[in-house]
């Protein structure tokens, strides 16, 4: 198993992963919604706003995470970015790629300079990469939060953040209520 930083040549994989693995865990349509939500965030957020993470078995992609830019008002220096969706293929699930997938992508997002990052899904899942469950009043979420125990965080720097002032904007394609 190798994890990187993904390749152009690598979207169809990618997308198509998604399509699947979500499919087999909460149907088809939940499928095709979230494979054409990491279609479009991937085609059309700038190349500044996203970062994709990639497992691989060999030249296969089997798990695959994306940050996306979560930006709050009045904070300069706070980096934020989002981390979702997730995925690991149905058959590579429970062997650990999902939790080292993390691990290697809150690495690379450290490194360029990322200060905060965010998720929204299983507090018991992502409890096990570092993240906390935080409450919309320390972090304003960009839209109404239908599972508020399901907003997490963790702070990638020296300095732990506890709160932070003002509204957050998401990236365009996650500025749908459906997805919150
Ligand atoms: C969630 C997911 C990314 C985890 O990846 P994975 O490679 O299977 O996870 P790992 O093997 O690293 O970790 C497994 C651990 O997480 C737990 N876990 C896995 N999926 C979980 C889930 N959906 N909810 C709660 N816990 C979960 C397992 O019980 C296991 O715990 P243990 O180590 O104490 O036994 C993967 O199962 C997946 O793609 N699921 C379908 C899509 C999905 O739900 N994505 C997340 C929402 S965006």
């Amino acid at each position: 198993m190798n994890y990187g930083i993904y390749n152009t040549t690598e979207t169809a994989s990618i997308i198509e992963l998604f399509s699947r693995t979500f499919s087999d865990s909460e149907g088809p349509a939940e499928g095709q919604m979230i494979g054409e939500l990491v279609n479009n965030l991937i085609s059309q957020t700038p190349e500044q706003d996203i970062s994709v993470a990639v497992a691989r078995d060999g030249s296969d992609v089997v798990g695959c995470i994306l940050f996306t830019r979560l930006a709050f008002e009045n904070e300069n220096e706070s980096e934020c970015f989002l981390m979702a969706p997730v995925a690991v293929r149905t058959d590579y699930q429970g062997k650990g790629v999902g939790q080292t997938l993390i691990e290697f992508g809150l690495t690379s997002m450290r490194d360029q300079g990322v200060k905060l990052a965010f998720t929204y899904g299983d507090p018991k899942f992502y409890s096990k990469t570092g993240f906390d469950q935080v409450t919309e009043q320390a972090f304003k979420a960009p839209l109404p939060l239908s599972f508020p125990h399901g907003w997490m965080a963790q702070s990638l720097g020296e300095e732990k953040i506890e709160a932070l002032a003002g509204l957050s904007v998401c990236v365009p394609e996650f500025n749908k209520p459906e997805l919150w």
